[in-house]
């Protein structure tokens, strides 16, 4: 059911008109509890009586339809540096973070991570503080998954912990108040408040600019939600806050939802329906980052302050990216799926497409590194393939998630691909890109997968021999195709034994895959210190694998003569010397510039 449903769907079985948003709805349904008891909901803080009571006579005055309306449809061109304009239930005054300390806790993937710079940003603009330090926190907010279910339980586990910090916390402070962020608001919508009475706020991962609303209520004692998911939402107006000032790199968001629905997949229904962020937006954001200065900690000796070296564009289908925003865009000449790959929905048309964003990225700064995470392999036309192999600052690495190597289960789970189509592609990636570094994701004991499904999967592992892979476990969904259709009938421990066979091998060919870098030449982004070693330094190369190797002085070849160390936002060419399935290690020897490398594999 779409999300917008569920709500109407509640508000008619209580009997409501159209309503602002689910806070409201939760709103309302302490007001049909007050009816009874002629108060607001209860609460444990006695001390906010007064302000409950004021409270709940402004809520008379509700939102009406066209705030709802408003509300819902997130205006993308809107000033980041605004506030937005209240309620007609709330104060500007209570809008506003009036310092209130935030601390943010992420789960899950890379849009996670995103998703909480995002959300932050806009908490920061309200006049929201930031801490590190969970006890000073006065509010909490967790960014959580629901791709697998061990995922939501470590979420539940985090809950009861944050449950005895709330009791414990002295009633001379602000009472603290705990939110859920992403997937697992959207997924478990009123559930998570029923369960939970100590959970205050619900935003789902379209609803992050009603946050500094949603905290206004629940100020006041309420409980407030918005699980709304948009059709347009892609934040593009909101530049996410970097969360480690000394990063080399940076994520950018270009797309927001799938549309894809593989059947074991909750995404869809957590984050909603695809839809891409116009490039001139990304574009902006890719600059500032290519301008922004990172402060390694100590100064560097030549090449002054630097810009942030490396860029991640993201997004759940990267390479379905389609930017309809302009009318003239509709015009652009349309681009094929990959050989033999088909979709689950109707074709779409028109729109600049992925190849055209990657060439604009990629010219932004030359010495900018670009990826980008993660694609469906359903998208790699040639043109795509074409600039990857001819722009140097383009990445020579491709995740390309295969989930099963069986095409019985691959029909099951709707990829739209045989075994033979996916194997096609990765024999004409590896033509097309010579050298190129190729990642996975692999689900074991899915729904129906026989011995010799899996004996299939672990022969694929084999024939592509992957440098990095992503293994896991099949975990049944509510609402997902699978949920309805088919049989979760792989025994627990079989999908383990399964799984840790996948791994095994998965490793040793990783290990033979990365085995061929020794005695290359390769140019490393460096990031730092290695975190095992005070005299190692830890970098990355083109494949995004880790390359360790001594914190030696070098010299610089845009400066011959001088002895350097590396810095972070550095690149430099490394020897390999030796490969294990997830590192490289190395001697350092000289510092570069990405233009000016010569590595020679
Ligand atoms: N169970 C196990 N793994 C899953 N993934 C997605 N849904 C499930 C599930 N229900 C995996 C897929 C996907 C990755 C992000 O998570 O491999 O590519
Ligand atoms: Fe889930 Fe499939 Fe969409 Fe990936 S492509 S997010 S696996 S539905």
């Amino acid at each position: 059911m779409h999300p917008l449903q569920w709500v109407l769907q509640v508000q008619r079985s209580l009997g409501w008109g159209p309503l602002a948003s689910v806070s409201w709805l939760s709103l309302r349904i302490c007001r049909a509890h007050s009816s009874l008891s002629s108060t607001t909901c209860p609460s444990p803080e006695r001390q906010e009586d007064g302000a409950r009571k004021d409270f709940s006579s402004r809520l008379a005055t509700g939102p009406t339809f066209q705030h709802f309306l408003r509300s819902t449809s997130a205006p993308q061109e809107k000033l980041s540096s605004e506030v937005e304009d209240p309620p007609p239930y709330l104060m500007m005054d209570e809008l506003l973070g009036r310092e209130r300390k935030v601390y943010l806790e992420t789960y899950g993937c890379q849009m996670n991570v995103n998703d909480t710079e995002i959300a932050w940003s806009i908490l920061q603009k309200s006049g929201y503080l930031r801490t590190r330090n969970l006890q000073e926190a006065d509010v909490i907010l967790l960014v959580t998954c629901s791709i697998r279910e061990k995922a939501e339980q470590t979420i539940w586990n985090r809950l009861h912990q944050l449950k005895a910090l709330k009791t414990r916390r002295p009633r001379s402070r602000v009472p603290l108040r705990i939110g859920i962020l992403g997937c697992m608001a959207e997924r478990l919508k009123e559930e998570i408040l029923n369960r939970e009475k100590m959970v205050d706020v619900l935003a789902g991962p379209d609803a992050y600019r009603d946050l500094p609303r949603l905290l206004a209520v629940a100020e006041s004692g309420q409980q407030a939600a918005n699980v709304l998911l948009s059709l347009d939402e892609t934040y593009a107006d909101v530049m996410p806050v970097q969360t480690s000032p000394s990063a080399t790199s940076a994520f950018v968001s270009i797309m927001r939802g799938c549309d894809n629905m593989c059947s074991y997949c909750i995404v869809p229904f957590t984050r909603g329906r695809e839809r891409s962020r116009p490039i001139a937006s990304i574009l902006e954001e890719v600059k500032k980052l290519s301008e922004q200065v990172i402060r390694p900690p100590q100064p560097p000796k030549v090449l002054g302050l630097q810009g942030l070296k490396e860029v991640t564009l993201l997004g759940q289908n990267v390479n379905s990216f389609r930017d309809n925003s302009e009318v003239q865009f509709n015009n652009a000449v349309s681009t094929n799926l990959s050989r033999g790959f088909t979709t689950n929905y109707k074709a779409k048309q028109g729109g600049l497409r992925f190849a055209h964003l990657l060439d604009q990225v990629s010219r932004v700064d030359p010495e900018m590194r670009i990826r980008f995470t993660s694609p469906h392999p359903k998208d790699f036309p040639d043109e795509v393939l074409q600039l990857i192999h001819e722009r140097d600052n383009i990445c020579k690495q491709i995740h390309l998630p295969a989930q099963s190597g069986s095409s019985r289960v691959l029909e099951a789970m709707r990829r739209g691909y045989s075994r033979e189509a996916y194997v096609e592609l990765v024999h004409h990636i590896k033509e097309s890109i010579p050298g190129v570094s190729l990642s996975s994701d692999f689900i074991a004991g899915f729904c129906g997968e026989t011995e010799e499904d899996h004996v299939q999967t672990v022969s694929l592992l084999r024939e592509v021999q992957y440098n990095t892979g992503f293994l896991f476990a099949y975990s049944m969904r509510q609402k997902t195709r699978a949920y309805h259709r088919l049989k979760d009938d792989v025994p627990e421990e079989v999908k383990l034994r399964r799984l840790e066979e996948l791994i095994t091998v998965f490793r040793e060919e990783a290990t033979k895959a990365n085995q061929m870098s020794v005695g290359c030449t390769q140019l490393v982004l460096v990031e730092g210190l290695s975190k095992r070693s005070a005299t190692d330094l830890c970098g990355r190369n083109d494949g995004n694998l880790k390359v360790i190797f001594p914190d030696a002085e070098m010299e610089d070849v845009n400066n011959p003569g001088l002895r350097v160390r590396a810095q972070p936002g550095d690149y430099v060419l490394v020897k390999i010397t030796s490969a294990s399935s997830q590192t490289l290690r190395g001697h350092v020897l000289c510092r570069t510039t990405l233009k000016d490398s010569s590595a020679n594999c």
